[in-house]
């Protein structure tokens, strides 16, 4: 389990890589007038798949590491303690819905009619999901009971 852990949170800087790129794509899109190119859409293809190993990897931990569990069997204890709410609600299903996001993002992308409209949507939905994941990373300057390292230790 120690290992999907890291892998998890390692995963979260190719994640933020290949979002913040399709992100500064979709501005100079939008804002340049520009084309929408086949790397417009090979680099939000792999923002997609890090979201997908992302959700596969969470979902096990999720699952297996007890919040769940803790979730199901005592309630309001996880809903008054931030660090364990954290966990058990917000990140799960802030990510999924930023999974959701990402998905339909590249679904409505893919059935707009002009580049123009394929830069705005890429900008709507992609951009939305980045604000999404930058708040919802448990990073190191969170609270105590939610920071964890900016690298894993293995
Ligand atoms: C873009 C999506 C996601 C990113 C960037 C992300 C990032 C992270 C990071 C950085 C950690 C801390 C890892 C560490 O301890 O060093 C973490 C923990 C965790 N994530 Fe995610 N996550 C994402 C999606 C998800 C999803 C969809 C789920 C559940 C379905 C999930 C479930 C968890 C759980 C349960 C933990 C705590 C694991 C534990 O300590 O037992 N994550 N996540």
């Amino acid at each position: 389990m120690q290992h999907l852990l890291f892998t998890h949170s390692i995963l979260r800087w190719a994640i933020l890589l290949f979002g913040i790129w399709t992100l500064l794509n979709a501005i100079t899109g939008v804002f340049g007038n520009r084309k929408y190119s086949p790397t417009d859409n090979k680099i939000n293809l792999f923002f997609m798949i890090g979201c997908d190993i992302q959700l596969v990897l969470g979902l096990i931990l999720y699952f297996n590491n007890g919040w769940f569990d803790m979730l199901k069997n005592s309630t309001k204890d996880v809903m008054k303690d931030a660090g364990m709410r954290f966990f058990a609600m917000e990140h799960f299903l802030m990510m999924l819905i930023v999974w959701l996001l990402v998905h339909v993002g590249r679904s409505m992308v893919k059935r707009a009619d002009t580049d123009a409209k394929k830069h705005k949507k890429s900008l709507i939905y992609f951009g939305i999901a980045i604000l999404l994941i930058l708040a919802m990373i448990p990073w190191p300057f969170r609270s105590t009971d939610i920071a964890r390292d900016w690298l894993p230790k293995l």
